[in-house]
């Protein structure tokens, strides 16, 4: 049966039905309100074609899928191998208990695996892979070259496709705009993400934690145009504009650390908000931090060694906040500031 697809502007999603839905697949379309002003550029929202093949509908992963400007499709939840996964010596012996949260993740249904060269366990989350059992296709692998490092980027490529055991990757991102002295070095390091992307070795490229003015410099030069730009965003770091610059150009965003205001941020004036809404959908604050983040059309990263919260985060598939909901949480949220990651690299009033 064809798998009919939806190509919808994305914005904020309301559910809609599938148009078909193949045996044995779970697929789930999501549809965006119109007259949304910031609504992204690149268009559609598809059905997620991740899951075990031949298991129940009930252990399907729910995900939605986003589509990016490239034309592949990237799983709107992920989960993240850096931060409590972090190896702080890489050549150190394979990390077995990474290996085995990892795996968790994995059978708790995630298969948008976010890692890193600078996380240290590129060969822990290729360890995990294979431990699954499940074949290369169900998975959405993201590796990132270092960010303020000056290196041979091609030659850090395949060293972090050695790592991980993998002949591509989904998605390789440039983790940061730090190495770069000037303009030129984001062109020239953008450059050789074209001729990566080129190779077929990385099906989608990207640039994280990149501003305004990173992404004016690579645009100038670019041929092709940055997919995504991963950043630090949640209620108290959305960022002036960013966001809104992003759809223009057609860029993705995807989210790191969107538990912020629910985990290190606390206490704060989101609090009420988030319990009230935890109480009205029957989830958890945590999971309402997650819902706010995809209801903008932006792709979320979380991580847990928690198998209960692992998959509670699931549930993001099943409820969705009004878009009341998501701007009184966008409101409340510019009353406070606050940045996680990469704090020495910005003045403590840069909100940017
Ligand atoms: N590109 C970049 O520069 C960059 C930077 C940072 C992160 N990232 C990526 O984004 C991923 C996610 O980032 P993040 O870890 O900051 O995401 P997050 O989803 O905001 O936070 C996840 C952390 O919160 C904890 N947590 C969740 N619910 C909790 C609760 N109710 N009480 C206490 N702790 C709770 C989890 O610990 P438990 O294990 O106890 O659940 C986990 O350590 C990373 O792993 C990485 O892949 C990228």
């Amino acid at each position: 049966m064809s798998i009919a697809l939806r190509t919808v502007q994305l914005a904020n999603f309301t559910r809609i039905k599938a148009l078909s839905i193949p045996e044995n697949r779970f697929y789930q379309v999501f549809a965006p309100l119109s007259n949304n002003p910031t609504a992204p550029a690149f268009q559609a929202s598809l059905p997620c074609k991740i899951g075990k093949t031949g298991s129940s509908q009930s252990k399907m992963s729910q995900i939605p899928g986003l589509k990016l400007n490239d034309g592949n499709e990237i799983p709107m939840l992920g989960y993240g191998c850096g931060t409590a996964r972090y190896k702080a010596n890489p050549n150190a012996p394979l990390d077995q208990e990474t290996v085995k949260t990892i795996v968790l993740g994995i059978n708790s249904g995630y298969y948008h695996l976010d890692g890193a060269e600078v996380y240290g366990n590129e060969p822990e989350l290729g360890q995990a892979i294979k431990e699954s059992g499940l074949p290369r296709e169900k998975f959405y692998i993201t590796t990132k070259i270092s960010g303020i490092k000056v290196q041979d980027t091609k030659q850090a490529f395949e060293l972090s496709l050695k790592k991980l055991g993998l002949d591509y990757v989904d998605q390789y991102l440039i983790h940061a705009p730090f190495f770069a002295k000037g303009p030129e070095d984001l062109q020239a390091k953008w450059a050789d993400m074209e001729a990566i992307h080129a190779s077929g070795k990385a099906k989608t490229i990207g640039v994280s934690n990149f501003l305004k003015p990173d992404l004016e410099a690579v645009l100038k030069t670019a041929k092709v145009v940055p997919a995504i730009n991963q950043i630090e965003y949640h209620p108290y770091l959305q960022h002036d504009g960013l966001v809104e610059f992003h759809n223009k150009h057609g860029i993705a965003t995807s989210a790191y650390a969107p538990l912020t205001a629910v985990v290190k941020a606390k206490p704060g004036p989101l609090d009420g908000t988030y319990e009230k809404l935890a109480k009205k959908y029957g989830v958890t604050p945590g999971e309402i931090a997650l819902r706010w983040v995809l209801d903008q059309g932006i792709v979320v990263l979380t991580t847990s060694s928690n198998e209960q919260r692992l998959k509670g985060f699931l549930k993001v598939s099943q409820f969705k906040l009004t878009s009341e909901e998501v701007e009184e949480i966008s409101k409340i949220g510019k009353q406070k500031n606050f940045r996680g990651f990469w704090q020495d690299k910005f003045a403590a009033d840069d909100w940017s």
